[in-house]
C-alpha cells in the first residue's frame, strides 16, 4: 500500500513538472515569429510608378502627366480610382491635357493607400493622408 502511494507521488510530481515545461515553451516560440514588414510608399512607388512618372514625380511632357504639384490630385477619390482602374482617355493636368493610358495597378488597399500618402507628402504637393479604408471604399464603387 505504501509502495503504491510512492508511485503516485512519483506520478503527480512528473506529471506538474512536465506541464509546466509544456506550458513555457509556447511561450518562447511566439516571441520570435518575423512580423511582415510595413507597406512603405516610397518602395511601392519606385517599384511602381516611377517608370512612368518618374523620380521627381514630374512625368514626361506629353505623355506622362506630373504628379509634382498636380492639380489633379485635388480630388482624392478621383485619384484612388486612376490607380486601382487605371484610365485612358483625355485627362488635363495643370491646363495641359494628356491623351494617353494609365493601366490599373496591381495593388492592394494598404499598398494603394501608402503611394498616394507618399505621393501627397512629396513633390511638393500639400501633404494628405490616404487610408485603406478610403482605397477600399472607392474599389466598392468602380
Ligand atoms: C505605364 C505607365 C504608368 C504607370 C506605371 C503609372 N502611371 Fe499614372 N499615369 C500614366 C498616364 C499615361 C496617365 C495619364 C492617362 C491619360 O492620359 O489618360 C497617368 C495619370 C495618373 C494620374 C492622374 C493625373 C496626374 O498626373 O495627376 C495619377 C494621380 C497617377 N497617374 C498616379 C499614378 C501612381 C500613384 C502610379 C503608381 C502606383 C502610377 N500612376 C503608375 C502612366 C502611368
Amino acid at each position: 500500500m505504501k509502495k503504491i502511494a510512492l508511485v503516485m507521488l512519483a506520478f503527480i510530481a512528473t506529471v506538474s513538472i512536465y506541464s509546466c515545461g509544456g506550458t513555457s515553451n509556447p511561450t518562447e516560440t511566439t516571441s520570435s515569429p518575423a512580423t511582415p514588414s510595413k507597406v512603405t510608399g516610397d518602395v511601392v512607388y519606385k517599384k511602381t510608378c516611377i517608370t512612368c512618372h518618374q523620380t521627381n514625380g514630374e512625368g514626361i511632357p506629353n505623355t506622362y502627366p506630373p504628379l509634382a504639384k498636380s492639380d489633379f490630385i485635388a480630388d482624392k477619390e478621383k485619384t484612388i480610382a486612376q490607380v486601382i482602374k487605371g484610365y485612358s482617355g483625355e485627362l488635363t493636368v495643370n491646363g495641359k491635357k494628356y491623351n494617353s493610358a494609365m493601366p490599373a495597378q496591381q495593388l492592394n488597399d494598404e499598398e494603394v493607400a501608402a503611394v498616394l500618402t507618399y505621393v501627397y507628402g512629396n513633390f511638393g504637393n500639400g501633404g494628405t493622408t490616404v487610408t485603406a479604408d478610403e482605397v477600399k471604399a472607392v474599389r466598392g464603387k468602380i
